[in-house]
């Protein structure tokens, strides 16, 4: 009987483990968001807005089809018109840039 419930426990375990997967390493918070969503949420959604519809920046809800990834790693890095620099950098750069880029 203990037995059965502990390979319940460890199945249980490697199937979270499994979805946790897609969303990068960090699994507090957020179950649903990705890291990009996350991190759009929390620093670009103030002027982008909380769905990309634009507010005081740009809508960019097509935004990956008018950069790609690397292009928008640059904006984010330099900023643009009334938009700051460096609002996210390093590695979270990189995956807000690449969650926008795949926004087509
Ligand atoms: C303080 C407000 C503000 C914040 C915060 C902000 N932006 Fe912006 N963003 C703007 C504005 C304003 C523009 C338009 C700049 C221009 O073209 O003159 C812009 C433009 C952009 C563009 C280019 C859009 C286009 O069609 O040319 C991208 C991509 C972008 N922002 C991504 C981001 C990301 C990713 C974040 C979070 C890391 C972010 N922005 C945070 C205000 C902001």
């Amino acid at each position: 009987m203990k037995k059965k419930v502990l390979t319940l426990l460890i199945g249980t375990a490697f199937v979270m483990g499994l979805a946790a997967c897609g969303g990068g390493e960090d699994k507090a918070g957020d179950e649903t968001a990705s890291g990009g969503a996350k991190i759009f949420d929390q620093k670009c959604s103030s002027c982008h807005g909380e769905n990309l519809q634009g507010g005081m920046g740009p809508d960019l809800t097509k935004v990956g089809s008018r950069y790609t990834k690397d292009e928008i790693r640059d904006i984010i890095k330099n900023g643009k018109g009334a938009m700051p620099p460096n609002v996210v950098e390093g590695d979270d750069a990189d995956e807000v840039a690449d969650w926008l880029a795949a926004k087509k």
